[in-house]
């Protein structure tokens, strides 16, 4: 049995997906952790057993991990967290007791590009994902920990910019190349690694796109794609934190993000070889193109 964590969230929805698409007629048993089960729909419910609560109570992840084999697990955001080391390691602590309690032998993480570069320890949100990785491999479980770069979906958050003012910002220089990957090839990485478990031992799959690209080369793919002129407008880290503060979210995650991109500036992306194995397929065009602009028309 497989348990799903997030499945209503971006990556573990498309995982879940993916696994019930690839055994229409039954197949592996799966069941779902989730803290609204209405949110699923009726044909997901019926086809997978349901735990209600949070992947983080202890007494959740005793229920849901009895008789499981394997377990996709994601940190989900907690913007409010009163540090980064409560928001993940906290997070995980309580499931990663369960992984041995019950003798799950296969863990899929969400976790992130960096592990190496010199700047891996002062990344705020991606060395807090480390450490869970860390936290994970040290309970025994054969782990897969999926080494992310940032991903495409974030630029969903913009759609009211690019669309009402034909503007997209991030933090890094309008020419800086950097590996990019949409959610769908993540939940499909993770359910490939979900399904055929001859893997053993500690490791991570970097998943990093097909291309690196520049901000300025993702102004033009958008202009192009949605038919209307997008230009990219830089933003300082300061500007980051402030605009982040003003949304509402809490000092550490602010922080945290901060760190990170200011760490995605020094390198932290750039390490991950790009080879058949670790290029995921879906470009930017088509992203933009099928996810995209479907949210900016509608
Ligand atoms: N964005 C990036 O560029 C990037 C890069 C590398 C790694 N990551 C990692 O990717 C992950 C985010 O993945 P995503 O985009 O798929 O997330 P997402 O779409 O925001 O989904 C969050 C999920 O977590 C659930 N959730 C929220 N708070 C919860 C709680 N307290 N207890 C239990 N479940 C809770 C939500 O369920 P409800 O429906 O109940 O709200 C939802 O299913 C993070 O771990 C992040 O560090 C992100």
């Amino acid at each position: 049995m497989i348990v799903i964590t997030t499945p209503t969230g971006n990556i573990g929805s498309q995982v879940l997906g993916t696994i019930l698409d690839s055994a229409p007629s039954g197949g592996e048993k799966l069941r779902v952790i989730v803290r609204d089960p209405a949110k699923l729909s009726d044909s997901v419910r019926d086809r997978v057993d349901v735990v209600p609560g949070s992947h983080g109570d202890p007494d959740v992840v005793d229920r849901a991990f009895a008789g499981a084999d394997a377990v996709f697990w994601l940190v989900p955001p907690n913007p409010s967290a009163p540090s980064l080391e409560i928001a993940y390691c906290g997070f995980t602590r309580a499931a990663a007791q369960a992984f041995t309690a019950h003798g799950v032998e296969h863990v899929v993480g969400v976790s992130a590009l960096g592990r190496g570069t010199p700047v891996a320890g002062q990344a705020g949100l991606v060395t807090a994902a480390l450490a869970v990785d860390d936290l994970i491999a040290s309970t025994g479980v054969a782990y897969r920990a999926l080494a992310n770069p940032g991903f495409m979906d974030n630029v969903l958050r913009q759609v009211g910019s690019i669309r009402d003012d034909g503007v997209f910002t991030y933090t890094a220089a309008a020419d800086r190349l950097a590996p990019m990957v949409a959610t769908r090839d993540i939940a499909v990485t993770a359910a490939g690694l979900l399904l055929d478990r001859s893997w053993t031992g500690v490791g991570s799959v970097p998943v990093l796109g097909p291309e690196d690209l520049s901000p300025d080369d993702m102004a033009r793919i958008m202009s192009e794609v949605l038919g209307t002129p997008v230009r990219y407008e830089r933003q300082s880290l300061q500007d980051l934190g402030a605009t982040l503060t003003g949304y509402g979210l809490g000092d550490a995650f602010v922080q945290g993000m901060v760190d990170m991109m200011r760490a995605k500036d020094e390198g932290l992306d750039d390490g991950g070889q790009r080879t058949p194995q670790t290029a995921s397929p879906m470009t930017f065009r088509q992203w933009c193109a099928e996810v995209l602009a479907p949210a900016v028309l509608s």
